[in-house]
């Protein structure tokens, strides 16, 4: 049993947290895909009701990848090797020429969650319940809302470079070219958020005067409420691979307004403004290294205490306290 708090930046393994897997177009009813998060093979797939499930991909019977060959029958995925079926909770269902189920005929099972039309699955090298839930956007579906723009990266690098960029005042001006007039973090529970208003200068000249709420939701799925020329929300949600490889999902919902054909001229345009200054981010992320101990300066944003907050989530999971009744 783990006891010992582990040193600040000693974040080996993979972080507590619900994680994104998939934009929920991506996967529909009876769809099947091998996939690799947190240095495991795993298997995800949509029931023929509809549910999102994911399950670890080897089956307990002869160790054949579900994901590659398995086949989606009702609520249940049947393994391409003898056939036998397993239900979204990974127990077996039907074992076509035996009598009996085998006890131990289970795979491992993931909370999963879908919510603002995203898939979202809950890590805890613990194995424990799922902490909190995840926000509800309102914006996903209204009216007067686009659908998710949406798109992946493949990264090569750990998470934490990704999130330092919530307390990271000095990258504006070099990075994005941004003159930020106040800025501030706060810090509060499994969220840390980034209230920053400045000016931006867009690609097609001009500026625009924006404020922004930037709220990661635990360690790898953030919500920016940006208020400026048009109001966008962003996602930025990234789920480990392995050690070294992260798979950084970003979606961008934009208000259309009151004057559907002037936001129809500009949405693209203002979509694709988003993108490049999140791809500046994604380019330094590819290529920096980690320093355990920075030189930072006072000019710098509190990137230490961030560092303190994301350690949290890897953290022993509490136990849970019996209760005893008298
Ligand atoms: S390996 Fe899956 S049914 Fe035999
Ligand atoms: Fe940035």
């Amino acid at each position: 049993m783990r006891s010992t708090r582990r040193h600040l930046f000693d974040c080996e393994g993979f972080p507590r947290g619900w994680f994104v897997v998939g934009f929920s177009g991506d996967l529909a009813p009876g769809d099947v895909h091998p996939v690799k998060y947190f240095g495991q093979h795993l298997v995800l797939f949509r029931t023929g009701g509809g549910d999102a499930k994911m399950l670890d991909a080897y089956c307990p019977h002869l160790g054949a990848h579900l994901g590659h060959g398995g086949v989606v029958e009702g609520e249940d995925i049947k393994c391409p090797f003898h056939a036998w079926k397993f239900d979204g909770a990974g127990e077996c269902t039907e074992v076509p020429y035996a009598e009996k189920i085998p006890p131990k005929a289970k795979v491992p099972c993931w909370p999963v969650c879908e919510v603002n039309g995203m898939i979202h699955v809950w890590h805890d090298p613990d194995g424990a319940a799922p902490a909190w839930e995840v926000p509800v956007m309102t914006e996903y579906g209204a009216a007067g809302w686009t659908e998710w723009d949406h798109s992946v990266l493949e990264i090569a690098t750990h998470p934490h470079a990704i999130v330092e960029n919530v307390s990271d005042t000095g990258h504006f001006i070099p990075v994005h070219g941004t003159h930020v007039d106040s800025f501030e973090n706060v810090f509060d529970g499994h969220r840390a958020i980034q209230i920053n208003s400045g000016v931006a200068y867009p690609l097609g000249g001009g500026e625009d005067r924006y404020s922004l709420r930037a709220t990661y939701y635990g360690p790898g799925f953030q919500i920016t409420e940006m208020a400026g020329f048009l109001n966008s929300r962003i996602v930025n949600a990234h789920t480990p691979v392995d050690e070294g490889t992260v798979l950084l999902r970003y979606g961008v919902l934009l208000e259309r307004g009151d004057d559907p054909s002037l936001t129809e001229a500009f949405s693209a345009k203002y979509i694709e403004n988003l993108r490049e200054g999140f791809l500046q981010d994604v380019r330094l992320w590819e290529h920096k290294t980690f320093l355990e101990r920075p030189g930072l300066c006072d000019g710098d944003g509190p990137i230490m205490t961030l560092r303190r907050w994301y350690a949290q989530f890897y953290e022993p999971t509490p136990p849970i306290e019996e209760t005893v009744s008298a």
